[in-house]
C-alpha cells in the first residue's frame, strides 16, 4: 500500500485526456499533472530536446515523492521512455504499447492507421510496438500537426476543427484500415470529428485509456495501490497560462474548481 501520488506529465492539455480516465478507473489515488504548454508542441522538435524536456519535467514531479510516473505524451514516451525508465527507481509507463497492444488486438483486416505528431511518426515507436507483436500486420502512419494547436487553443469543438479533421484524413480513406490509433494524448478531443472523418466502421484506439489499464495493473503488482476510500486529491500544474489550462481542464475533466499553478521547469 502507498499513498504517494502518480505523477502525469505532457507536452500540454493532451495528457488531461490519459488523467480524466485515471480519475475514472482509480478514483482514490492522489494524482499530480504538469503539462509544458510554455514550450509545447512536442511535436516537430528533435527527439534530444524532447527528452531534454522530459527530464525536467520529471525532475520536477520526483519532488513530490511520487509512486509512478505517467509519460502521458506520445512524442515524449518515443524520446524518453527507455532512457527514463533506465534511470528511475519508480515504475515509468508510457503511452504508445498499451496503444500499439489494443490495436493489434482490435483489427479483423489486419491494416491499422496510425495518427500522430511528427516525431512520433519519424520514430516508428507504434510500428515497432505492433511489429513486435506480429509481422502480419500492415500499418500505415500519418503525421497531423494541425491537431495540437486546435485543441491547445480551445478550438476543438469549432466547425474550423471539424473542416481541418476532415481534410488531414482524407488520405487513408478507402485503404482498408479498420482501427485507427490516435497516436497523440491531444487528439480524443477532437474523437467525434475523427470518427466523423473515417466513418463509423473504423475502431478509434485512445492509447491514453488502454495507458490507465496498465497503471492499474502495474499499482497491482507492485503493491502501490492506495488503500484510501476517499476521492484523491489533484494538483496541476503548468509552464504556461494558468488560465487557459484552467478553462480547457475545467471542461474536459468536468471540475467546476481546479486548483492551477504556475511553474518554471528550466534550469
Ligand atoms: C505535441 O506536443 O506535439 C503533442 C504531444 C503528444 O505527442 O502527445
Amino acid at each position: 500500500m502507498n499513498s504517494a501520488p502518480i505523477a502525469f506529465m505532457d507536452s500540454g492539455v493532451g495528457g488531461l485526456t490519459v488523467l480524466r480516465e485515471a480519475m475514472r478507473q482509480l478514483p482514490h489515488e492522489d494524482v499530480i499533472f504538469l503539462g509544458d504548454q510554455a514550450r509545447l508542441p512536442y511535436g516537430p522538435r528533435p527527439a534530444a530536446q524532447v527528452r531534454e524536456f522530459s527530464w525536467q519535467m520529471t525532475n520536477f514531479l520526483r519532488r513530490f515523492g511520487i509512486k509512478m510516473l505517467v509519460i502521458a505524451c506520445n512524442t515524449a514516451t518515443a524520446a524518453a521512455l527507455e532512457d527514463l525508465r533506465s534511470q528511475l527507481d519508480i515504475p515509468v509507463v508510457g503511452v504508445i504499447v498499451p496503444g500499439a497492444r489494443a490495436a493489434v488486438k482490435a483489427t479483423a483486416t489486419r491494416h491499422i492507421g496510425v495518427i500522430a505528431t511528427e516525431g512520433t511518426v519519424r520514430s516508428g515507436a507504434y510500428e515497432k510496438a505492433i511489429k513486435r507483436r506480429t509481422n502480419d500486420i500492415k500499418v500505415t502512419s500519418m503525421a497531423a500537426p494541425k491537431f495540437v494547436p486546435l485543441v491547445e487553443s480551445n478550438e476543438y469543438k469549432s466547425p474550423i476543427a471539424k473542416k481541418v479533421v476532415a481534410e488531414t484524413l482524407q488520405p487513408l480513406l478507402g485503404q482498408g484500415i479498420d482501427t485507427l490509433v490516435m497516436g497523440c494524448t491531444h487528439y480524443p478531443l477532437l474523437r467525434p470529428f475523427i470518427q466523423d472523418a473515417v466513418g463509423p466502421d473504423v475502431k478509434l484506439i485512445d492509447s491514453g485509456r488502454e495507458t490507465v489499464g496498465e497503471v492499474s495493473v502495474l499499482l497491482d503488482y507492485f503493491n502501490l495501490a492506495t488503500d484510501k476510500q476517499t476521492t484523491g486529491s489533484r494538483r496541476f500544474f503548468t509552464t504556461g497560462s494558468a488560465e487557459m489550462f484552467k478553462t480547457i481542464a475545467g471542461d474536459w475533466l468536468d471540475m467546476a474548481d481546479i486548483n492551477v499553478q504556475h511553474v518554471d521547469i528550466e534550469g
